[in-house]
């Protein structure tokens, strides 16, 4: 024993050692706090439900709620130009504006959708329910129809969208909910330096021609068009530059930019997005929107309106002015 000790001795020391450092820095340690489960630990402001660990609902209820998660992540296999239910949309998934499937703080999440609706809305000057909000995006960020709300496919994208919002409260609307608002430039946003942005930051994946890339399967997109006839329409919410810049100073170029780390300053995100919404796209009939025409959103591109600034104005810019009227 003493012989095998002694031939082994800086070993043991060794172990010794280690042994010691970790017992005394055990004892020293302030309590370490668990860390709360949660995919973006930088951006956690909301922390939203995840399927891997809340066993609350089982049976029937989980599989439309896992069905409801499917289709907001890859809409296009279910619905998109080779969808496998409907033809009904251009090919985008809800996922590519709702990052995470609505999960993540500042991409568009849908933590305070349960919350707040129905609610009055002022593009259509109505009391609103979840349909109508999730048939809008159908029709305008996917530029297509809506799923009737009577379909298995509708009834799991809402039971999706209530177990999301399951820990919010009434009313409320959690930090990092929607798209961030990030401050005016003085000047109004320029598409011709946007152009320099987008070729240096977003062309790689988005394509020369704002396309996008399809997978190999091309059921859906791996990289989706920003621009083009599968794109989004000038009515969506991302045509309003204000969303657009937002969105994508906090999420692009995408799994590189986070809303703490973000790779473009204001101004780039402003350019760019005008740079954007300067290509083509699909159009569609806006006549009924915002029928009192005072409640245009100041980057809502489309007269008339209550004020005298131009569409060019309220398109890109500068904003402070127009703000200013609406606030007297
Ligand atoms: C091209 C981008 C884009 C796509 C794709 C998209 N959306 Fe949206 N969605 C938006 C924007 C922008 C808003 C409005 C954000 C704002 O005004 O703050 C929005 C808002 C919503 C809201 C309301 C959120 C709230 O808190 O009020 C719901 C619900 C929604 N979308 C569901 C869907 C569903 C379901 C799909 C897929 C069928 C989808 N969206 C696809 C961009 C998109
Ligand atoms: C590394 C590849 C990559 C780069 C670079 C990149 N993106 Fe994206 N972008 C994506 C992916 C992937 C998605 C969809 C995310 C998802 O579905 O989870 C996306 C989604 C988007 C969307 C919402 C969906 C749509 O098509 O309308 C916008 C807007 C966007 N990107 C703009 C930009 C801009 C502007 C830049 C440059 C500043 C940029 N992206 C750079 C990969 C990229």
């Amino acid at each position: 024993m003493f012989k095998h000790f002694k031939s082994n001795w800086p070993l043991v020391l060794i172990v010794g050692i280690v042994i010691l450092v970790t017992f005394f820095q055990f004892i020293h340690s302030p309590v370490q706090q668990e860390k709360p489960l949660s995919e973006n630990l930088n951006d956690s402001l909301w922390i939203p439900p995840s399927l891997f660990t809340d066993y609350s609902i089982s049976g029937d209820e989980r599989k439309q709620v896992i069905y409801g998660q499917d289709i907001i992540a890859h809409t296009a296999i279910y619905f998109g130009p080779k969808g496998s239910i409907a033809q009904i949309s251009n090919g985008m998934n809800c996922q590519n504006c709702h990052l995470n499937a609505g999960r993540k703080n500042w991409g568009n999440n849908y933590s305070a959708v349960f919350s707040t609706y129905p609610k009055f809305r002022s593009r259509s000057g109505e009391v609103e329910g979840i349909y109508k909000r999730v048939s809008d995006c159908f029709e305008r960020s996917l530029n297509g129809s809506a799923p009737d709300s009577n379909s298995k496919e509708y009834k799991a994208i809402y039971a999706y969208i209530k177990w999301i919002g399951q820990n919010v409260k009434k009313g409320e609307k959690p930090k990092g909910v929607g798209i961030e608002k990030i401050s005016f430039l003085n000047r109004a946003a320029d598409p011709e330096k946007g152009k320099q942005v987008y070729i240096a930051q977003c062309q790689s994946c988005h394509g020369a021609n704002g396309e996008g890339q399809l997978t190999l399967a091309k059921t859906s997109y791996e990289y989706p068009p920003l621009w083009g006839e599968h794109s989004y329409n000038i009515g969506a919410g991302l045509f309003r530059i204000s969303n657009f810049a937002g969105y994508v100073k906090s999420n692009m170029p995408f799994n590189i930019a986070t809303h703490n780390d973000p790779k473009l300053s204001n101004e780039e995100a402003w350019d760019v997005a005008a740079f954007v919404n300067s290509q083509p796209r699909p159009k569609v009939d806006l006549s009924k929107d915002w029928p009192d025409i005072s409640k245009k959103p100041f980057d809502h591109p489309f007269g008339p309106f209550s004020d005298s600034f131009t569409e060019t104005q309220h398109k890109y810019g500068p904003f402070k002015p127009i703000v200013e009227k609406i606030k007297d």
